[in-house]
């Protein structure tokens, strides 16, 4: 049967455009089966109710050491060895952990950093203006990659004398472009340097994500030093790539719909419409929500037998038709309620955060952030431009998440 099966990841045809295969199925057969890299053969759903049911099963698990756990690469089933962090735990043990770091980044506490993000925001637009555009700009390196390390590492309480230095080992980390050695390099290099600051925070802690770990959780005796670290090295890396991903993939979204960027420009107060449609659009973190079944379960007409893998395809279900209306169109006003002229639709639905019990933890502060950059980012730099043909762009490997890897800009 494997021979026969369609590998995945399916490849995305040509620039952000989801793999066409996903249009095809959910018209024809919404449960199947494809082949991964390793020969194994897990089911795949790509209809919103099926991915929802599934994200919500808890005969379903997320631990990747567990047999049959679709792994999408070596390298991941490398890392699946690790210690655990709550993402790749279930209950009770997720929400347990998870508890620990969630009342920092619920919509409240993201309400009273937003001040930190604007000024964040700004002070990066000021020295792009400042340096000016005599030649091409590449806003990756300049704004997208060092906005959200230095909202996280401001979070996680590094010392902005430090920020230049980690931001670069994550960019190493994780761009795609280091070499397997580089990027483990850089990756030990950040967790021991995490390491030092959760010893520093232990005999002296401050007002920051990983002082409230060590006071809260390490000191009593509820977490172990070591576990505490993998949290604050979980929140370091896990948004990171999908952040820049939005900032860029939200930029080129706009400049290629004229009359979309005209209306957020001349109303900056409708960027959280813009960013719930951009994270439908571009559903940029979608090959996570990936299970493994504890026991025998009924998936529609079928049977998965305990130890098979699902992988629960969210880009799919965020072009749904079944949920969303003209799902393959980009429109601002999506979610919006009908009496404003939109859609109203419903923006939770869309899959860009995940589902379930393990959806974003920190979409309050994902979102919040992406609010503030398409409110700021076309006020500031109102002739912001491609430098270089739409064609030109650099992508990310067609069957990776979509993202882009470098913008050149003039503005
Ligand atoms: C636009 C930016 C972001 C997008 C699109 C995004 C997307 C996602 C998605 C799809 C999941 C679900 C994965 C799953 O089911 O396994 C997830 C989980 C998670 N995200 Fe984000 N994320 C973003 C930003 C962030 C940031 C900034 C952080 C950290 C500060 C973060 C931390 C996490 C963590 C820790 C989880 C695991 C939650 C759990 O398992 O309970 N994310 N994210």
């Amino acid at each position: 049967m494997a021979s026969t099966l369609p590998s995945f990841p399916f490849a995305r045809p040509q620039a952000w455009d989801p793999p066409a295969e996903y249009a095809k199925l959910r018209a024809t057969e919404p449960i199947s089966r494809v082949k991964l890299w390793d020969g194994t053969t897990p089911w795949l759903v790509v209809k919103h109710k099926d991915v929802t049911n599934v994200l919500t099963d808890n005969r379903l698990s997320k631990q990747r050491n567990r047999p049959g756990f679709p792994e999408m690469s070596p390298g991941g089933k490398e890392a699946a060895k690790n210690k655990p962090t709550f993402v790749d735990m279930d209950p009770p043990d997720h929400m347990q952990q998870r508890s620990m770091v969630e009342p920092l980044f619920t919509y409240e506490a993201v309400a009273k950093l937003r001040p930190h993000i604007q000024k964040t925001v700004n002070t990066l637009l000021d020295a792009m203006i400042k340096e000016g555009c005599s030649q091409p700009v590449d806003l990756v390196e300049k704004f997208a990659l060092p906005l959200p390390s230095h909202i996280i590492y401001g979070i996680l309480g590094v010392p902005f004398s430090d920020l230049q230095f980690l931001t670069q080992q994550n960019a190493i980390r994780s761009n795609g472009s280091a070499t397997a050695t580089e990027a483990s390099n850089a990756a030990k290099t950040l967790l021991n340097y995490i390491s030092d600051l959760v010893e520093k925070r232990m005999q002296e802690p401050k007002d920051d994500l990983i002082s409230k770990l060590v006071v809260e959780q390490v000191l009593p005796g509820h977490l172990q030093p070591a576990d505490a670290v993998q949290i604050a090295f979980l929140m370091l890396v896990a948004g990171n790539a999908t952040m820049v991903n939005m900032i860029n993939l939200g930029v080129i979204t706009l400049l290629q719909h004229p009359t979309q960027l005209v209306i957020l420009k001349s109303d900056p107060s409708l960027s959280p419409l813009f960013v719930s449609e951009l994270c439908r659009y571009h559903t940029g973190s979608a090959m996570a929500t990936r299970r493994v079944a504890k026991v025998d379960i009924q998936l529609g007409s079928f049977t998965v037998k305990a130890g098979e893998g699902i992988i629960a395809a969210t880009q799919s279900s965020s072009r749904d038709e079944d949920v969303f209306s003209d799902p393959e169109m980009f429109d601002i006003l999506r979610f919006a309620p009908k009496e404003r002229g939109g859609r109203g639709e419903d923006w939770y639905q869309a899959m860009g955060y995940g589902w379930g019990e393990h959806r974003c933890v920190a979409e309050p502060l994902a979102r919040g952030e992406l609010e503030i950059v398409f409110s700021t980012l076309f006020q500031r730099l109102p002739n912001l431009k491609l430098a270089v043909p739409f064609e030109e762009i650099k992508w990310t490997p067609p069957k990776k998440d979509v993202g882009i890897i470098e913008l050149p800009v003039i503005f």
